[in-house]
């Protein structure tokens, strides 16, 4: 009497409906082209990094800017917030040209929009939720993409991003909800606090 899914003689049927025999009928492999049908297109994973680096740089103007108003007008504990961040979306901008050097193409280093001339604080917060906001939209789609694009280390980038982009959003959405609790002289209070402690100047 046979195993279950064999036969008499020992022989079973492989996924092919091919009958084989341990050690003597092995199933053949499929040719690799046809078993991983979605080869990688370069220029597309490329295209994708760049559209990402043109937003990460767009960021990066905006909140320098952000910091020098805010520093400025005297608020320094948001001021240092706005740069810590810039500098965090300059290490984005570097991650995705790496990845971009790697598929040997070419960063293009253009910004995805001008600066906005924002010195309200709290329209400032909200503008920087905005793009927070877009960006993690924008990096869940470009990781879609890049799963279908058969390249996961950039997907792996731009799901990493998004992750980062939520909390920024988020350290912001915290500051705009005090602003509105505690009523516009929460930044004076906060920044007289900071100075009280020692704290100094912005970074
Ligand atoms: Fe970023
Ligand atoms: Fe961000």
């Amino acid at each position: 009497m046979g195993t279950p899914g064999r036969n008499e003689a020992g022989a079973y049927e492989n996924a092919r409906g091919r009958l084989c025999q341990d050690g003597k009928d092995q199933p053949e492999l499929a040719p690799v082209a046809a078993v991983f049908e979605g080869i990688m297109d370069k220029q597309k994973s490329i295209d994708l990094l760049n559209r990402a680096v043109a937003d990460e740089l767009q960021a990066v103007h905006q909140y320098m800017y952000f910091h020098f108003h805010l520093s400025d007008q005297g608020f320094g504990p948001l001021a240092s917030l706005f740069k810590r961040i810039a500098i965090q979306e300059m290490g984005h901008v570097e991650k995705l040209a790496e990845r971009v050097l790697f598929l040997r193409g070419e960063v293009d280093m253009a910004t995805a929009g001008p600066v906005e001339r924002i010195t309200d604080p709290e329209k400032m917060l909200e503008k920087a939720m905005q793009m927070e906001d877009m960006s993690a939209r924008e990096y869940n789609q470009a990781a879609l993409a890049c799963s279908e694009n058969a390249d996961s280390a950039s997907k792996a980038i731009f799901e990493a991003l998004v992750v980062d982009e939520e909390g920024h959003y988020d350290q912001f959405d915290k500051q705009r909800e005090n602003i509105r609790r505690f009523g516009p002289s929460y930044l004076a209070l906060q920044s007289f606090t900071e100075e009280a402690s020692g704290a100094g100047e912005p970074d």
